[in-house]
């Protein structure tokens, strides 16, 4: 009898699972990638940001796996709302959890709930045009904004910031949003890093991307940028000689100014009703934990972007650590019959290509344990839900109501259609 694998979550994690299962599985392997979006692609759609568009190419790649004759896609299906474990379990002979990382990690400062002080994954979501949030969600009318972390989600959402509405016109950006960036009141985005130049998370390619943003002065302060000692990684250098070198030149009077900073932890989000300033500890490093020196500075910034980092949340009925914030496995194995891939299995780091061998190793262990149990099929059990789920066809009409949408508005190659009603009503066949 076939193998039939339902792999949860259509992000690189989930089709370079369902890639492998066909290239490494018997022929007659069935694989039902499902997703609670009535779009595939996770955060190559939602993530990834819209100017660097030769990545969201990889777009086409994962489209080609969609398209194998072994692969469905089963859109608009939760799991833990639409369909449970139990139920899955009993559809399919295996089932791979590859629901990524949603959500953002907190800081545990006071004012960290104030109106103004925002998670970069609301933020993300917001100028990707995620259907969980509004495009009217954002008003960019503080003159001084800061972001929190200086890895490259950070430094995304400080290009996106600092970039004008001319620039991000040939994106996918959703019209709305483009809108709202043209009227930002921004001038100054303040970038923020606890420890120094030396531990940055960004890599080189994405730091020099910034120092080429044409309305954007950069400026670092040569003190923050000063390094001890030289023996560091190749990448790491060239992080150091990009600061360094902006820490030598002087501002030219563009019409933003982004600052980045080192050696400052955020202790205290200040404000009323909402942000008004952002309070920072001058930090050293004491048997490399970061300590604060009793020094203080405040920024009298209206928007706090806190871009520290992505963490999973657990699935209904399946195992979860709140210690790692990951799924335990052994090489992928979670339970008989369960397995999990990406982001979920290994924490929120890591470039997209990271998720394919991930994804190799859990279908090897899975291959290995052959397993079997299915008793029924999903088209029956959600039939019997009244669940229509949103299949590869009415993506395509999606995909087409984009391309649509951006001829119209005389845009790049797609905009994207936000909300699930606009999306809906992009389905012919509804
Ligand atoms: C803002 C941002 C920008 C990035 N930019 C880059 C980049 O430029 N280049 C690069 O190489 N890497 C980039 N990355 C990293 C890359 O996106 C990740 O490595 C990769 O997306 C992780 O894949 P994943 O499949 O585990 O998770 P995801 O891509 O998050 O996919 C998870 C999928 O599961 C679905 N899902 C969640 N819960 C359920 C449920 N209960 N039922 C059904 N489906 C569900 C989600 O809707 C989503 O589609 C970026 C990451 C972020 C956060
Ligand atoms: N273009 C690309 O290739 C691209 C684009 C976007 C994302 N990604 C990938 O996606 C993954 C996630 O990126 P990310 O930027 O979300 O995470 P990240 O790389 O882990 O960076 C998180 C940043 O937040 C800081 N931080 C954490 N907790 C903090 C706190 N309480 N106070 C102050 N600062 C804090 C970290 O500093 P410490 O180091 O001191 O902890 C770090 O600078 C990464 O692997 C990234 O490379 C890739």
């Amino acid at each position: 009898m076939a193998l039939t694998v339902a792999v949860v979550g259509s992000g690189p994690a989930g089709i370079y699972t369902a890639e492998a299962l066909v290239k490494l599985a018997p022929p007659d392997v069935q694989v039902d990638v499902l997703e609670r979006l009535p779009t595939p692609y996770g955060l190559v759609r939602y993530g990834v940001a819209p100017d660097h568009t030769s990545i969201k190419s990889i777009a086409n790649y994962l489209r080609n796996v969609l398209e194998l004759p072994q692969v469905r896609f089963v859109g608009g299906v939760t799991l833990g709302v639409d369909v449970s474990v139990e139920e899955l379990l009993t559809c399919y002979d295996a089932v791979v959890y590859c629901t990524g990382a949603m959500v953002d990690r907190r800081m545990g400062i006071p004012g960290e709930d104030l109106p103004g002080s925002v998670a970069a994954t609301d933020f993300v979501n917001w100028y990707c045009g995620h259907p969980d949030v509004s495009p009217d969600r954002f008003t960019l009318d503080s003159p001084e904004v800061a972001v929190i972390g200086v890895g490259n989600v950070a430094v995304d959402v400080v290009r996106i910031l600092a970039k004008t509405h001319d620039d991000l016109r040939g994106t996918d950006i959703p019209h709305d949003v483009l809108e709202r960036l043209e009227s930002s009141q921004v001038k100054a985005i303040h970038m923020i890093g606890r420890r120094g130049p030396e531990h940055a998370k960004f890599t080189l390619k994405e730091l020099r991307e910034l120092g080429e943003v044409a309305n954007a002065d950069v400026c670092v302060r040569p003190e923050e940028a000063v390094v001890l000692g030289g023996d560091f990684p190749r990448q790491v250098r060239g992080n150091i000689d990009v600061l360094q070198s902006w820490a030598a030149r002087a501002p030219v009077g563009r019409p933003r100014r982004l600052d980045v900073r080192f050696w400052l932890r955020p202790v205290e989000i200040l404000g009323t009703d909402r942000v008004e300033a952002l309070r920072l500890e001058r930090t050293h490093l004491v048997d490399g934990r970061v300590v604060g020196t009793g020094e203080y500075e405040t920024l009298p910034v209206g928007m706090v972007l806190r871009s520290v980092g992505y963490q999973s949340v657990p699935l209904p009925g399946v195992p979860f650590s709140t210690e790692t914030m990951t799924v335990p496995h052994v090489a992928g194995r979670v339970r008989e019959r369960e397995y999990v891939a990406g982001w979920l299995k290994r924490g929120p780091t890591g470039v997209i290509g990271t998720n394919k061998s991930d994804a190799a190793e859990t279908v090897r262990t899975l291959l290995a344990d052959a397993p079997s149990g299915r008793s029924t099929d999903l088209d029956t059990l959600l039939a019997s839900k009244g669940v229509r789920p949103v299949v590869y066809d009415d993506w395509l009409d999606i995909e087409a109501a984009e391309a649509e949408l951006a001829r119209s508005l005389e845009r790049g190659e797609r905009v994207k259609l936000v909300g699930l009603d606009a999306m809906n009503a992009a389905i012919r066949n509804r």
